[in-house]
């Protein structure tokens, strides 16, 4: 039963101040669900607006690469400086403590490894995505690729129907078949199909031109890092993305195959969030080096 006694009636009602309006920090958000908005705002950081997303999910595709052996001995130790991991269940489920508490996008599709060429994906159930609390679901698209295309971009459009169900934003990963050039025109075609099929975010690769496959996209960017760089050319990288629009990195290699990962995962971020130079997250990334 309600306590009516001492019953204190309201006073502070503002009358007269208007509500405000608060603008959403992730592009083309804004008419979202709450649920989508608080994931959304889980993976890019409300005061940047940008993530660095940690990527180790490649073992689904390539098995135990260089840098991911032991997911406990290598990756554990980043997690506290991504502002998101991205990985597949198994390694979710196996290898990441619940405890760490962060963002997971989810890799959400499977069907393909090193020793063929593009297959035929499949996507998880959404319960399990939803069981495993995920903040973002990431699926391959295969543009231009005349045998997967369609399938890839069923995938997507399947993800982001019972996503759109639970929630669960989408990040649609442009993949690179190796008769496609890796240049604005392809990369834009590629990240704006994702989003016209409605992901919440794209990942695909910086390229000259960078630009215009941002200012096209009517979603947040975020790049792949791809093959391993030396340190600085890494930074450089994230720079120019970051300069031109990208919205945040999702950066494998470049981390955990670092002479230093703790250092260059710590150097990234404070080139994506803080703007900092290359040259100066080098010389960041130096001095934690030394540590
Ligand atoms: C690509 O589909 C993989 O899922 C990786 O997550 C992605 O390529 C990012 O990793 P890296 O920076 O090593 O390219």
């Amino acid at each position: 039963m309600a306590d009516l006694d001492d019953l204190r009636e309201g006073k502070l009602f503002g009358v007269g101040i208007p509500v405000a309006q608060q603008a959403f920090h992730v592009k083309g958000a804004d008419h979202l669900s709450w649920g989508m908005k608080d994931r959304l705002s889980r993976i890019f950081n409300p005061k940047s607006g940008r993530s660095v997303m940690l990527a180790f999910d490649h073992g689904f595709i390539m098995g135990p690469t260089s840098g991911l052996e032991r997911i406990d001995l290598n990756i554990q130790p980043l997690m506290e400086y991504a502002d998101c991991l991205m990985c597949t269940r198994g390694i979710l489920q196996t290898s990441v403590p619940p405890t760490v508490n962060k963002p997971i996008c989810l890799r959400s599709d499977a069907g393909t490894s090193i020793l063929t060429e593009l297959n035929d994906n499949v996507i998880i159930d959404i319960q399990e995505a939803v069981r495993m609390n995920v903040s973002a679901m990431a699926v391959m698209l295969a543009i231009g690729d005349e045998k997967y295309e369609a399938k890839t971009i069923a995938n997507l459009y399947n993800a982001v129907d019972q996503g759109s169900k639970y929630g669960i934003p989408v990040m649609g990963v442009t993949a690179v078949g190796k008769q496609m050039a890796r240049d604005a025109r392809y990369f834009g075609l590629a990240s704006r199909i994702c989003a016209e099929n409605g992901a919440n975010i794209v990942k695909t690769y910086y390229c000259d031109g960078f630009e215009n496959v941002v200012s096209a996209c009517p979603v947040p960017v975020v790049i792949a890092g791809g093959k391993k760089l030396p340190e600085l050319e890494a930074l450089e990288l994230c720079y120019k993305a970051i300069n031109e629009g990208a919205a945040g990195v999702d950066m494998g290699r470049n981390v955990f195959q670092s002479e230093d990962p703790a250092a260059m995962i710590q150097a990234v971020h404070a080139v994506v969030h803080e703007s900092i130079t290359p040259q100066q997250g080098y010389e960041m990334f130096l001095d934690l080096k030394k540590k």
